[in-house]
């Protein structure tokens, strides 16, 4: 659209205004994306308030945000309130690395310090000293071993046994790195910021341009479930049942061995300090050794306060049907673009919204805004809520859109649940796109690398994994640029924002439309607009690529195609009955069909051995927590079955395959309304 004839849309939507009593809601979407109604001067501001202090979970700094937070959605009008959790958290008490490179050199001792390179930073002082979350405490030492990027086939053929393995960040989740080098035989671990990987500047860096300092060093946390671990399926409420530590330790997701972030800098000592054969097409040898690395981690574990801040808007006419949009507080150090980039966005749609009331607009349904809090260490302050509220969600929620790091550079990118692709692509059709305002944001996506391609929400990178996971909550989750070099070290800055993530803040308010109008069309649209037709070809594309998985012969995938063919009836059918649908009773109870049709696809017993993941369709990667799988108890059995190559394994393939046709076939028997 022009700005033109984005204007004008503007005036005639004022205009409808003061003509008619009660304009129809899609005059109040083109005014939520009317230029008037956007605000990129208070986007910067907030951002550069929230992003003052390093304010990590747990601490006095991420209270005050979280004041700021509730101090915006109160004057937006918004009703808001604090809920708070008491969680396990931990905090580095004693670290240090020393490099012994031969038996008879002097051993050298790492500082483990960024560097402050802005001037006038006087909170840099605050910044926690680098550590992985979780980290087991212990003392180690060994000889180095090189393990690339720490995947399950980098240690295939390595000898890590009693070693110190140093992997690089950059291809899978850390806590599957350090488990990966446990299981491997290693005794700790050191990560990584590879130049190759987050570097590409040649000389320069962070403040003169947007790559990683040689200094810097990608904190994170290291543990492989989610929640608190101390609370496992159940909210984390003061003076609530808690797993003891000797539990917590069984449960399996803590890590096993000690491990420590590092920076490029480092690396670059202890690697030189290894010989051996050169891996394949790789610059370093991977030893072991001679080189010798202790490494000393010790962590306290502390029960923390964490605070959510909630703020709704009651719907007028569904005020039990909620549109839920979240984002997190919490971050590292300052945490510029993960998460305070969606945070600001948050914050934007909120004085949007408030806009749009004072012209008399109402959303059909209630619409709840979430700052979640200890997202970092394990998606905690989500969890624990979805934990505490998991009834009423599973009865009432139409859908989650989760906001993280909403902005690190130029080019939308988004994942959703299936029936919510349509909505997504038709919301970036309405908004021009920052960077190249001829076209528009849709343009612009399906013009790029990733050619529109929508992700999927099995993993567990941020705040939807609970609703979708463990609920079964139609979701989406969206940004402008993928991943960026300073990700989780100190230089997540203010300062990095405004010079290179989003220098005149417009990619924040382009965010700010596409993710605010989906919400705005799931809360006003009298039909919801979901579509379960994109869902069924997205599951026969996923059914289709587990048939070329060369299955053992004795596989029977036949019912699954037919369950899918199943659903694809049901959803073209209610497609159509959308069109004629008459009177509110009819029309709630066939929004109630469309919302339950993906908690249909969860089952009570959930994944096989990993049962608090409850959807049967996206889940977690078994091997990277990054990674989104689609069928994961399928992919899990037949892992299993091709190490164990027995009868009953390949049986067990089976059952999974058959769970899951259950289950979409419940879905379909959702959309159609009918008891068998
Ligand atoms: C681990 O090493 C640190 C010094 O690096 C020392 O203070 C601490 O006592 C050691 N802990 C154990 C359990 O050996
Ligand atoms: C693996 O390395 C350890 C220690 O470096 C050594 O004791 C062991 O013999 C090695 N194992 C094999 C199979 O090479
Ligand atoms: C590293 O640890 C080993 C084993 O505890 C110890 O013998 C050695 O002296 C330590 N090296 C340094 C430099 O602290
Ligand atoms: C901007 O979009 C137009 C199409 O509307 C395209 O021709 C042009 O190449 C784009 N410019 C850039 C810099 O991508
Ligand atoms: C807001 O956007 C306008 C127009 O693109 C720009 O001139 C201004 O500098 C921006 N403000 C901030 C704070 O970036
Ligand atoms: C297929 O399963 C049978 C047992 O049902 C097993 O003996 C055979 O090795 C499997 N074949 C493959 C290719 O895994």
């Amino acid at each position: 659209m022009s700005i033109t004839t984005t204007s004008l849309a503007f005036l005639l939507a004022a205009l409808s205004y003061f003509l008619f009593s009660s304009p129809p809601k899609q005059h109040y979407h083109t005014l939520f994306l009317s230029p008037p109604f956007s605000n990129n001067a208070s986007i910067a501001l907030n951002l550069r308030t929230l992003t003052r202090r390093p304010h990590i979970a747990g601490s006095d700094a991420n209270a005050e945000a979280a004041a700021f937070v509730l101090s915006i959605f109160t004057s937006s009008s918004l009703k808001t309130h604090l809920v708070s959790y008491h969680v396990s958290l931990t905090y580095p008490l004693h670290r240090s690395l020393v490099l012994t490179p031969t038996q008879s050199a002097k051993p050298i001792t790492f500082t483990l310090k960024q560097e402050n390179l802005v001037d006038n930073n006087p909170y840099a002082n605050e910044v926690t000293p680098t550590f992985h979350g979780y980290a087991k405490s212990g003392n180690v030492s060994g000889p180095v071993v090189y393990a690339n990027y720490g995947r399950v086939q980098d240690f295939v053929g390595l000898n890590v046994s009693g070693a110190v393995v140093v992997a690089r960040y950059g291809k899978i989740y850390r806590g599957d790195i350090v488990r990966n080098a446990y299981h491997a035989g290693a005794v700790g671990v050191v990560i990584y910021t590879d130049e190759r990987d987050y570097g590409g500047g040649g000389d320069e860096c962070f403040p003169v341009s947007k790559w990683m300092p040689p200094s810097g060093v990608q904190v994170g946390t290291v543990y492989n479930g989610l929640g608190d671990p101390t609370t496992p399926g159940w909210e984390s409420v003061d003076g609530c049942e808690r797993l003891s530590e000797e539990e917590v330790e069984m449960s399996g997701d803590m890590p096993r061995i000690p491990s420590l972030p590092i920076s490029a800098a480092d690396a670059e000592v202890i690697l030189k300090s290894v010989v051996g054969d050169v891996v394949d097409g790789d610059v370093y040898p991977v030893g072991p050794g001679p080189g010798v690395l202790n490494l000393s981690y010790i962590g306290e574990t502390v029960i923390a306060k964490i605070e959510n801040v909630i703020g709704v808007i009651e719907g007028e006419e569904e005020p039990d049907r909620y549109v839920i949009l979240g984002n997190h507080r919490d971050a590292w150090s300052f945490g510029a673009v993960d998460p305070n980039s969606g945070t600001v966005v948050l914050l934007e749609i909120a004085q949007r919204l408030d806009k749009l009331k004072r012209r008399g607009w109402k959303p059909r349904r209630t619409i709840i805004l979430c700052n979640w809090d200890a997202e970092e260490y394990a998606l905690i302050g989500s969890t624990e809520w979805v934990e505490e509220n998991r009834e009423m969600l599973a009865s009432r929620a139409v859908a989650y859109l989760n906001v993280d790091c909403a902005v690190s550079g130029p080019g939308f990118r988004a994942s959703a649940t299936p029936q919510l692709d349509e909505l997504i692509k038709q919301a970036a059709q309405e908004v021009r796109d920052p960077d190249n305002t001829t076209q528009t944001v849709y343009d612009s996506w399906i013009g790029s690398s990733n050619s529109g391609v929508i992700g999927r929400l099995g993993d567990l990178t941020s705040d939807y994994a609970s609703f979708v996971q463990h609920v079964g909550v139609p979701a989406a989750d969206m940004r402008f640029g993928g991943g960026y070099p300073v990700y989780h070290s100190m230089y997540d800055d203010f300062t990095w924002m405004e010079k290179f993530g989003d220098p005149m803040f417009q990619r924040h308010v382009a965010m700010a439309s596409v993710l605010g109008l989906v919400a705005l069309r799931l809360a006003d649209e009298e039909v919801l607009p979901f579509n379960y037709v994109s869902y069924a070809s997205e599951l026969m594309k996923s059914a289709q690529d587990l048939e070329k998985d060369n299955l053992n012969n004795s596989i029977d995938v036949s019912m699954l195609f037919k369950s899918i063919q199943d659903l694809s009836t049901a959803a073209q059918e209610i497609h159509i009955e959308k069109e004629g649908i008459k009177g509110a009773l009819k029309v709630r109870e066939l929004n109630d069909r469309l919302m339950m049709g993906e908690r249909a696809l969860t089952d009570r017993d959930g994944l096989s051995g990993r049962t608090w993941y409850k959807h049967l369709v996206y889940g977690p990667a078994k091997y990277n927590e990054y990674g989104s799988k689609s069928f994961p108890g399928i992919d899990d059995a037949i892992d299993n079955a091709k190490r164990v190559k027995t009868k009953a394994s390949w049986g067990l393939v089976q059952h999974e395959i058959w769970r899951v046709s259950r289950a979409i076939r419940h879905a379909s028997l959702v959309l159609k309304g009918e008891l068998t």
